[in-house]
C-alpha cells in the first residue's frame, strides 16, 4: 500500500486502499474539533480518493454532525426512510437487529439522486457489524467509469439527462421483507445531467445509478434500460471497485457526486448491523 504525503501542514497520513478509489486516513480524532490544516488535508485527500476511511473512531452523534457540517449543512432524509436519533435529528440509523429487519440497500446507487439537490457526501459510522466479515459496502469510481467509455458514447451521454425517482426505495420500505416504516412523503422525479461536472474538482463523472435512475430524458424506460444496464455494469467492473470490510468504530465518507455504493446483504434478519449516517448538502448537478 502506498503512503501519499498530504499537501498541507498536518499530521495525518493517507494510505491508498485500492487502485480505483479509497484511502485510509490516520492521525486524526474526529470526536475533537479538526484544525484548519488537518481539515484542508482531509478535503484534498477526499477529492483525490473519493472515499475516506477513518479507523477506530467512537463518534458521539454530536461529533458526527459537527464533522459532517464542516463540508456543508447536515440534511435529514427527505423521505424519512429511517428513524433519526432523538438527540441529533441529522443522524439516521441504518439498523438490522433481532426484531427489526433493516431496509436493504443492495443496489448500486448515489444517495438521494432522486432529490432536486442531492447530498454532496455521506458519512457512515459503524456501531455494530455482523460476525464473520458480513455486511461489506462496495464503492465504485464514476470519474473512471466515464473516462473509460469510448469518445462516441461519452459524446452521446454528454447530451443526455436522466430522470431519477424513489419508487424502489418506497417499495422497499413497504415490502413485508423488512420492518422499516412505510414512506408517506412523495417527491416529484428529478432530472439531472447523465454526466455531471464536480463543483469542486471540475472533473466529469457519470451520474446514473441502478436504484433511482428510471430512464433518460425524452426516452421511455424500455428504451433506456439497455444503456443504463450497460453503464452500471461498466461502472461496477471489479477493477473499478473498492470493497470495504467494516470494523466496529470505522467511519467512512464518500462523495455522492463521483461514486456509487452498494451495501451487501449477506447477513441474516436477526444479525446485528447498526450504522449512523449523516449527509452534507450538495449543489444542483450540472
Ligand atoms: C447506504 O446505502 O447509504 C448505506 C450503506 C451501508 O449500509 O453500508
Amino acid at each position: 500500500m502506498s503512503v501519499v504525503a498530504p499537501r498541507c501542514e498536518s499530521l495525518i497520513t493517507v494510505e491508498r486502499l485500492g487502485p480505483a478509489l479509497g484511502a485510509a486516513v490516520s492521525g486524526v480524532d474526529l470526536n475533537a474539533p479538526v484544525d484548519a490544516a488537518t481539515f484542508a488535508a482531509i478535503k484534498d485527500a477526499f477529492h483525490e480518493h473519493l472515499v475516506l476511511l477513518f479507523r477506530d473512531q467512537w463518534l458521539t452523534p454530536a461529533a458526527q454532525v459537527a464533522f459532517t457540517e464542516r463540508f456543508g449543512p447536515v440534511e435529514g432524509h427527505p423521505l424519512k426512510s429511517r428513524r433519526a436519533l432523538d438527540e441529533a435529528s441529522g443522524v439516521h440509523v441504518l439498523e438490522n437487529l433481532p426484531g427489526h429487519r433493516g431496509g436493504r440497500n443492495d443496489w448500486w446507487h448515489s444517495d438521494i439522486s432522486f432529490g432536486a439537490i442531492p447530498p454532496a457526501l455521506s458519512i457512515l459510522h459503524a456501531r455494530a457489524i455482523p460476525e464473520g466479515g458480513k455486511g461489506d459496502t462496495l464503492f465504485c469510481n464514476m470519474y473512471a467509469a466515464y473516462a473509460s467509455l469510448s469518445p462516441g458514447l461519452r459524446r452521446v451521454l454528454d447530451g443526455l439527462t436522466a430522470v431519477h425517482d424513489a419508487r424502489k426505495l418506497i417499495a422497499r420500505n413497504e415490502s413485508v421483507e423488512n420492518d422499516e416504516q412505510p414512506i408517506a412523503l412523495r417527491l416529484p422525479p428529478a432530472e439531472h445531467p447523465a454526466v455531471r461536472t464536480h463543483p469542486e474538482t471540475g472533473r466529469r463523472a457519470l451520474y446514473v445509478n441502478d436504484y433511482f435512475t428510471l430512464r433518460f430524458g425524452d426516452m421511455t424506460e424500455a428504451e433506456s434500460r439497455p444503456l443504463l444496464e450497460f453503464l452500471i455494469a461498466h461502472a461496477t467492473r471489479p477493477e473499478n471497485v473498492y470493497r470495504h470490510r467494516w470494523r466496529k468504530g470505522d467511519v467512512i465518507m464518500w462523495d455522492n457526486r463521483c461514486t456509487m455504493h452498494y451495501a451487501l446483504y449477506d447477513y441474516g434478519p436477526s444479525e446485528v448491523r447498526v450504522m449512523h449516517r449523516t449527509t452534507a448538502a450538495g449543489d444542483r448537478p450540472r
